[in-house]
């Protein structure tokens, strides 16, 4: 997709991070941008830096909530026009060991990961096919998608789903002028790692001192090793590069390479003679 100014953008999880390094390099394109997001205090900075290049709005969302993405939806084409450019994107990461999972645990990182998008897609995707005016659809996964990383059993689960879900409904599409990308980053330089332990529901997770040692050791190894990741700006113009190119994946890096090879040369080692 080229013809991208003037056209309106929703971004989910659009006040820190990938989302404000999309929401950037939307905006210095001429796009209109609906941020959503929890944290409203960095939807106030992000409006603050963005209003001058373009038209913004920002809304107080949890993406969890039917209800108000809904609502939400109603305020954003009603103030900036109907949205045909969407970036499903808010995520959360770092959970605790399997062992210590629990089912509300499970219910919000799934909720977040997992729900958040297919609220997305199902709140706009009718009305972007109904009205034929093309869009673009881009889901934030990670190279946790597409590989077992270290990342995690909720997060793995969530991101493996949002890739096959973006890998079908590119098939799905591709008749249409609808085009569906799935971002599959490595490390990106962001707070993503304190914003999650802040989030995390707390309740019967019952860690020994040992285990609460060992995950604040893992926070503050994730918290180094995202720190030399890729800087948001540089994954909002790969972000808008595969718009323009209509691309399904975005790698932001080659950190996955050799989990994907081996993971594929299992799957097909496991297949009968
Ligand atoms: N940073 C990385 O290294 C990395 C790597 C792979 C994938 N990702 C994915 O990228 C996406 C963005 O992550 P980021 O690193 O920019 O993190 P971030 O914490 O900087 O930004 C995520 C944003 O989502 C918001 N958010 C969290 N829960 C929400 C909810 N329930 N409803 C609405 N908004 C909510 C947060 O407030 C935050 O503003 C996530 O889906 C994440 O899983 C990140």
């Amino acid at each position: 997709m080229t013809d991208v100014e003037g056209r309106t953008a929703f971004i989910t999880g659009g006040g820190n991070g990938i989302g404000l390094g999309i929401a950037r390099r939307l905006a210095r394109a001429g796009v209109k941008l609906a941020l959503a997001d929890v944290d409203v205090d960095a939807l106030a900075r992000a409006k603050a830096e963005l209003q001058d290049i373009t038209q913004v709005e920002t809304y107080k969302l949890d993406v969890r909530d039917r209800d108000a993405y809904a609502s939400t939806a109603e305020a954003v084409e009603s103030a900036l026009g109907p949205v045909s450019l969407l970036f499903n994107n808010a995520g959360v990461a770092g959970f605790p060991p399997a062992a210590k999972l629990t089912y509300e645990i499970w219910d919000w990182a799934m909720g977040v990961n997992l729900d958040g998008v297919i609220n997305g897609i199902q709140t706009f995707l009718p009305k972007m096919i109904e009205r034929g005016q093309g869009g673009h659809i881009v889901n934030t996964a990670s190279g946790a998608g597409l590989a077992t990383t270290s990342a995690g059993v909720l997060y793995t689960t969530a991101k493996y789903a949002v890739v096959g879900m973006s890998e079908s409904l590119n098939a799905e599409l591709a008749s249409s002028n609808i085009g569906v990308t799935v971002l599959c980053p490595g490390p990106v330089a962001t707070g993503i790692v304190q914003r999650t332990a802040d989030s995390t529901p707390k309740t019967g997770i019952n860690l020994s001192e040992e285990q609460k040692k060992n995950m604040e050791k893992g926070l503050a190894a994730a918290t180094q090793w995202l720190e030399q990741g890729t800087s948001i700006d540089d994954v909002g113009e790969m972000v808008f590069k595969a718009l323009q190119e209509n691309s399904l994946y975005i790698h932001t890096d080659r950190m996955a390479e050799d989990m994907i090879k081996e993971r594929t040369k299992a799957l097909l080692a496991a297949m009968p003679d």
